[in-house]
């Protein structure tokens, strides 16, 4: 629908329709209205401005609030000090949290200078209670608050707060509706997120995502498969397919559909080039997908393996619902059937109770599994999780001593893996001017690693054979041999 909706075309003196996402194209005129006469009034364009605040999914979910927001006639900006700014917010560790505290404070200081502007919290931090009331108590400059589970709703969330100069709070407990066809403005031309899942019903029991993001919930095939077919006719050769769990994606549709035969379908869709997805749950990770990935000539040799932790121990407490043999076999799996994948995870230390022996294991993972980058994670206790409630929080000084541990080994691995492809020339999709090296352009190459060449930006977008040079750290330097798309 969207692309062919003509907003002109919607009478915004009757009723709002009851069916969606017809009544958000509804409000989306109505704003768009009130927005048009506010900037005639002031001479100028409106400005908005969405900052993201933590995952893929939420940078998704930020695109679908932009696309909205430029149909309703803002123009998109950069710039905090905009009429419009709107927090896209996380909560997974308390740091996202403060940060979040720590920039409306900053905000509240450009409201001041302008008494107009609007200001928009959303995303999985508004999920929780908590938050909420010290927002309110503590920060009543803020207009609009909304969580993730009614964010289609987000034409009409500004439309009442327009229409009525109050505080506007709507959030859900939970949700299993999925609206299709709403409008959404992409970051990059040629790459695209395309969520395929929302939610999750893991409940690791450190993690407060299946609170804020509720019940696990999938797309049907059929709209997933248009939806990328249409990026493709727009110009997109890479997707990544996003969920917090993909490999448990399908098991609750009517028709259930595997997601390794999702991918098969992907796969078929001309245009598309590169396909790359996650998160994937080490306990969900079927055969059939590893066959997949082997026989499959677009998706990327790069799997990203959350593993947590090493301790057998440990993985239970967290309920993880594998063990350290299972994992270390999983990747053995893996890497016999494509060799040279890109291994990547995420590792926790300082979980409850956690021992030294527990954290050796986990160095002793590191070392097995050889990832090509890890994302390290300090515990974060999370109010209403059944980790927060475990005895035998670990003190920090010991915490932070085993956190550097682990980062050392995981760069030391890290740059070791990544001189396995010094020499090659290896495809690379051109992402980006280089922002510090002149005349130079950034690509990624199929397992996710970045490569720094000389280049034109007419070749962003495109896919190039790059001839990697020399490995530094965590990045190559290379050199662009011979265009191929
Ligand atoms: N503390 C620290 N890290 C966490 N993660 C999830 N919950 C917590 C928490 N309470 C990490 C996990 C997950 C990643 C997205 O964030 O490693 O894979
Ligand atoms: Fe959190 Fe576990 Fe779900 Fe990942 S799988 S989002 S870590 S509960």
């Amino acid at each position: 629908m969207f692309g062919s909706i003509d907003l002109d075309r919607i009478d915004i003196s009757q009723n709002p329709p009851k069916n969606e996402p017809e009544r958000q194209y509804y409000y989306i005129a109505k704003c768009r209205k009130i927005i048009e006469e506010k900037s005639r009034e002031k001479g100028r364009p409106l400005t908005a401005c969405v900052n993201t605040f933590g995952c893929q999914m939420n940078a998704r979910d930020s695109e679908k609030l932009i696309g909205i927001l430029e149909l309703m006639g803002y123009k998109i900006t950069e710039d905090e000090k905009a009429d419009f700014v709107i927090y896209n917010t996380c909560t997974v560790r308390e740091n996202a949290n403060l940060k979040v505290y720590g920039r409306l404070g900053y905000l509240s200081n450009i409201k001041k200078k302008n008494n107009d502007m609007l200001i928009a919290l959303c995303g999985c931090m508004m999920q929780e209670p908590s938050a909420v009331e010290k927002i309110k108590k503590s920060y009543g400059f803020v207009d609009i608050i909304f969580g993730t589970h009614n964010i289609f709703k987000f034409a009409e969330i500004v439309h009442n707060r327009l229409k009525s100069d109050r505080l506007v709070i709507d959030l859900w407990e939970n949700t299993d509706i999925i609206i299709e066809d709403l409008p959404v403005e992409r970051k990059y031309s040629f790459k695209s997120g395309v969520n395929i899942m929302f939610g999750c019903d893991n409940f690791c029991s450190y993690c407060i995502v299946p609170y804020v993001r509720g019940r696990e919930r999938s797309r049907k095939p059929r709209d997933i498969i248009d939806e990328i077919k249409r990026l493709a006719a727009d110009g997109v050769v890479e997707v990544m397919l996003l969920g917090q769990n993909v490999n448990s994606y399908g098991k609750t549709l009517e028709n259930p559909v595997s997601f390794a035969e999702l991918l098969k379908e992907v796969e078929k869709i001309d245009g598309i080039k590169r396909i790359r997805f996650m998160t994937s749950h080490p306990k969900d990770l079927s055969d059939e997908l590893i066959d997949v990935m082997k026989n499959s000539k677009k998706i990327c040799k790069q799997l990203h393996l959350p593993v947590q932790s090493g301790s057998s121990r440990i993985l239970k407490i967290m309920n993880r619902k594998y063990d350290k043999e299972h994992y270390l076999e999983l990747v053995s799996k893996i890497r016999e059937a494509v060799p040279d994948i890109s291994l990547t995870t995420d590792i926790m230390v300082g979980f409850p109770g956690e021992t030294e022996e527990d954290f050796l294991d986990t160095l002793d993972v590191v070392r097995k599994a050889r990832y090509d980058s890890a994302y390290t994670f300090i515990y974060s206790r999370r109010t209403g999780t059944p980790a927060a409630a475990m005895e035998e929080q670990i003190p920090k000084a010991v915490v932070k001593e085993r956190f550097d541990r682990l980062l050392r080994e995981v760069q030391t691995i890290a740059n070791e893996q990544i001189k396995r492809f010094e020499g090659e020339t290896l495809k690379a999709l051109v992402e980006e001017k280089n922002g510090q090296l002149e005349g130079f352009v950034t690509g990624k190459l199929d397992s996710g690693i970045t490569v720094h060449f000389k280049g034109d930006e007419d070749l962003i977008g495109r896919i190039v054979n790059v001839k990697l040079l020399e490995a530094k750290g965590f990045y190559y330097i290379g050199e662009m041999m011979r265009e191929k798309d």
